[in-house]
This record gives structure tokens, sequence and C-alpha cells, in this order.
């Protein structure tokens, strides 16, 4: 079939939907691309790099429309453009069919196949395709990025000969794939991050990230927020409230804020009210990426930078995914393939459109005539919320003391009993044994008895370096090898030479597999 990819109109929008690397794989499916020349200018590609590739390019709009049998694109499309589409055509693109009920019924009455890549189901087969995810990992990435050139600061701390620098405090709220990936970002930088979510499953992946958890003292923190399908729900008056009073605390802390939060089918919830943002510190910022949706901080202007009186800068824009055009673009691109893919099982150039499939079924949202939006639920659940993190409970002072003597009581109680029945049984076996079986039994056993020690203090995450090591350790064989090399006998110089050379791969192999571990558990 025929896939071309429209110029966006919209103001500002670098994207494009179809880039010279993923027509290639277009091309391999069976389908001939085209794009509207200029389609790429944005995002770094020129209509000579497309051709290159084997795209063929339109002079506008209406030529490429009229040429194609599927057209793909990144914002909604515009009343002119679904009018200028004839039936059976598909029109691949975001769609936002609950805010865009003039444009569904506009693709319904033209008999065009709409597929809403801001629908696709979030299922673990769809992940390949799914946009919403890609874009707002790009944002993520962006808004520190952005952060960090409004800020007049170091992210990371430093001690130098002209003065000691600390490392900026970063708050994310929210933390889906945008917060997790400004987390990244954040944290790659140097700075000292925090974030919060209603969805205390994501505590792990906060940690997991080198961030630290914000906890809140609320009861219901496991339950309240977190809804399935890992998106999250409106939370109480009370957990708001707790909430709030949180960020009320670490406002003159931060130095820089991103908010991500947004509660799927709503507008944002306001978390970063006028009074937190007159807390903060002068120079201080906030990345709003919830603004398209009304913002999460109080005094966020959409679109816009401003700064306060007390020089705090809040970012409202809402095109990150677009300040970052061709990576967007390469991004964006995959997920239409992926999608085209999908659409092309017998990857003949033949589009099938299998409303049986669920991810094509939750992505179609105009066909044959029909609008086929809301879809049923999909037969395989989305990625469902894992099973809470509880906050772990802090012994007191007395508490842990008491703990640590008990435990220390116990060790103590077991060693002496174990040296003992050992004593017994030894004095039992030197009744009969001869006496130099007994010399070299008793450092046999002493050994045993050392080396169980050490490993059993070791922790057990750190057994696998530990192995390496006595590895290492062991390679002691060596001497022998050395002694054994001077020799007279022909084969045994052979012997002796291959020992050597074996134990040496030990002790060197040995300790860079060790330093390899260890440098895994070191935080960078
Ligand atoms: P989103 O953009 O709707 O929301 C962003 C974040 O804001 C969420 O983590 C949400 O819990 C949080 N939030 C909402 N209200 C809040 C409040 N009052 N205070 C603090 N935080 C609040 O969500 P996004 O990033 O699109 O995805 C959320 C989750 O969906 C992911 O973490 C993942 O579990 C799931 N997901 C599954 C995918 C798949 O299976 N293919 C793909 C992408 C996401």
């Amino acid at each position: 079939m025929k896939i071309g990819a429209l110029r966006e109109n919209y103001e500002g929008e670098a994207r494009v939907a179809v880039t010279p690397s993923s027509a290639a794989h277009l091309r391999k499916l069976g389908h001939e691309v085209f794009v509207e020349s200029g389609a790429g200018a944005g995002a770094g590609f020129s209509d000579a790099a497309y051709q290159a590739a084997g795209v063929a390019v339109a002079p506008n709009a209406q030529a490429l429309i009229a040429d194609v049998d599927v057209v793909v694109k990144v914002r909604p499309p515009e009343a002119a453009e679904l009018k200028a589409m004839r039936r059976g055509q598909v029109l691949i693109s975001y769609f936002y069919p609950t805010q865009n009920a003039e444009l569904l019924e506009l693709a319904r009455e033209q008999g065009v196949t709409a597929i809403a890549m801001d629908m696709v189901p979030r299922i673990s087969r769809a992940q390949k395709m799914d946009a919403l995810s890609s874009m707002a990992n790009i944002a993520g990435y962006r808004a520190v990025i952005e952060a960090a050139n409004n800020f007049g600061r170091f992210f990371t701390g430093q001690v130098t000969a002209a003065g000691k620098v600390p490392p900026a405090k970063v708050l994310i709220v929210g933390a889906g794939v945008a917060g997790l990936a400004a987390i990244g970002a954040a944290t790659s930088l140097g700075a000292q991050v925090y974030a919060f979510d209603v969805r205390p499953e994501v505590a792990e992946q906060i940690e997991s990230m080198g961030a630290e958890f914000v906890y809140l003292d609320f009861a219901e923190q496991a339950q309240d927020g977190a809804a399935t399908g890992g998106y999250a729900a409106p939370s109480s008056p009370e957990f708001r409230e707790a909430q709030l009073k949180k960020f009320r605390e670490l406002a003159p802390e931060m130095d820089i804020v991103i908010t991500t939060a947004l509660i799927p089918g709503r507008p944002a919830p306001k978390l970063w009210t006028e009074d937190m943002v007159q807390a903060m510190k002068t120079g201080s910022v906030i990345v709003d990426l919830a603004a398209e949706r009304g913002g999460n901080c109080d005094l966020t202007v959409p679109d816009a930078r401003i700064v306060t009186e007390n020089g705090v800068v809040i970012i409202g824009y809402t095109d990150f995914p677009s300040r970052m055009g061709a990576q967007a673009s390469e991004l964006y691109g995959n997920n239409i393939r992926h999608m085209l893919s999908d659409l092309t099982p017998g990857k003949d150039g033949v589009i099938v459109q299998n409303m049986e499939d669920d991810v094509i079924r939750g992505s179609t949202v105009a066909y044959d005539g029909d609008v086929t939006w809301p879809p049923p639920p999909p037969k395989v659940a989305a990625i469902a919320a894992a099973k809470p993190k509880e906050k772990p409970k802090e012994p007191t002072p007395e508490e842990r003391r008491a703990a640590e003597t008990a435990a220390f009581r116990a060790q103590t109680r077991n060693q002496v009993g174990l040296l003992v029945v050992g004593g017994v049984l030894m004095l039992a076996l030197g009744l009969v044994a001869p006496a130099s079986f007994m010399q070299h039994f008793i450092v046999f056993v002493l050994s045993v008895f050392i080396g169980f020690q050490v490993i059993w203090n070791v922790s057990h995450s750190l057994h696998t370096p530990l192995m390496a090591v006595t590895n290492a350790i062991s390679s002691i064989i060596i001497l022998g090898a050395l002694m054994q090399i001077g020799s007279g006998s022909g084969l045994v110089i052979v012997l002796a030479a291959l020992s050597v050379f074996m134990a040496g791969i030990n002790i060197f192999g040995g300790f860079l597999v060790t330093r390899r571990m260890l440098a895994m558990f070191q935080k960078s």
C-alpha cells in the first residue's frame, strides 16, 4: 500500500511521523512511502534525505492525500485534512477522541478509518507502539534540561579550590513515564533527587534510580490514589491535605520542582500552590509538565515561562517532545512503523484491519462509517499495579539497642556451643586416631571453621564477588608450580609452566571480576 506522512501545520511543531530510517522498515513490509515536501525540515530531515531512503516526495498535502492509502501524522488532523480524505482511507495520528468529538464525527462521515496513537492500549505487547510513553520519556528528560538551563547553579555537588558547591535538590511530583525519565536525567547530572507519587508501588522504581521516595504520614497511602492498570485515581481530600503539608515542608529546600502528575480523563491536580512558590528560594525553577491539562502549579501559564516576584522561574511549555524534534520523530516514527507492522501481518503491503486484535481495536476510533470509540475493554488486562511497598517501620533507638544485644548474645552462645562440641569430638577421635593424622585433621577442621565464619558474616549479595576473590587467592598453588619450573625433567617443566599460566588467569581474572562486581554495588 502507499503510506504518506503529512507536514505538521501546528505552529512550532517540529516532529514528523515518518523518518528516513522508519521509511526503510515500512518498505520492507511491502509498502511504498511518501512524504509531503518539507515535512521533515523541523526535525532535520531534508527532502533529499527522504529521497535517498527511497521515499517519494509529494509537493503538497492535497497531492499526498490523493496519492496514498494511509495518511500518517503526529498532531490530530485538521478538519480540512479529514475532508480531503476519501472513504476507506486510513489515518494514523494522535486523535484525542474525548476532546475532539467533532473530528470524530467528521472521520465517520468521510468513512475514514482513524487510528489514534494516543489510544493504544497499555498492554505489554503494545509497548513498542505506545507513543504516549515514548513522548513522555522525552518530555521528562527535556524538562530537566530546561530546568538546568534556567537554574543559575550546578546540579552536581563539587568541592573546588574556589569553594564548596552543594548538589541541587530536585523534587519530582508524579513518577509515571515522564517522572521516571526526569529522575534518570536529574540523578545523572548529579542532583539530589526526591520523588513523590500517589501510587506507592513506584517507590521501588524511584529508589532503584537513585532518588529518594517521599513518604507521607498517612495511614492510607498504600491504597489511596492508586487505581488499577498503573494509572492514578483522584485522591481523597484528607490525603491531598497530607500531601500538600509535606510539599509545604519541602518547598523552601527544593531548588527545582518538576511536576508531571496527571489523572486520565481529568484536569491536572493542583499540587504546587501559590504559597509553596512563595516559600521557594530566589532562582529556583518549576517545570510543569502538566501545563497542557491546566498545570499542577497554581501559577503556571501554559506555553510560557514566567518569573514570579520572589524570583522563581515557572516553565509551562507544552511542546517538550517537539523541542527535541529529531529524537521525538525517530521514536514516534518507530511507534508508527510498529503499528503498521501489526496492520500488515503478511508483510506483503496489504493492510488488514483486524478488529479482533486488542491493540488495533483499542486504537481504532472510526471504522467503516462508524464511530468505534470507546472500545470494549481489552481481553488482556493492562499491566496492573504491583503490590505496594510498605514504608519500613523505623525502630526506636532503645528497640534497636535491645535487638543488637540479643543478637550478639545468641551468636556468642552458638559459637561457644559449637566450640565445645567440636573439642569433645576431637578428643574422642584423638583417642583412636594416629598422631600424624590428627595433626593434619586439626589444621583441616580449623580452616573449615575459619572459612565458614568468614563467609557466614558476609552479606549474601556479596557472595559472588567473595567467591571470585577466594578463587584468586586459591591460586597460591602458583608457588608450587614456580618451585617445580626449575626441575630437570622436560615434562615437569611443561606441566609447571602450564600451571603458572592457568593460575595466573585465575589470579588476574579473579581480581578483575571482583573489582567489576564490587563496582556494581558502589553508588556512582
Ligand atoms: P500519567 O501521565 O497519567 O500520570 C503521571 C503520574 O502522575 C502517574 O505516575 C500518577 O500516579 C501520578 N499522579 C497522579 N496524581 C498524583 C498526585 N496527586 N500526586 C502525585 N502524583 C500523582 O501516567 P503515565 O506516565 O502515562 O503512566 C503511568 C503508569 O502507567 C506507568 O507508571 C506504568 O505503570 C503504566 N504504563 C504502562 C504501560 C504499558 O503497559 N504499556 C506503558 C506506559 C505506562
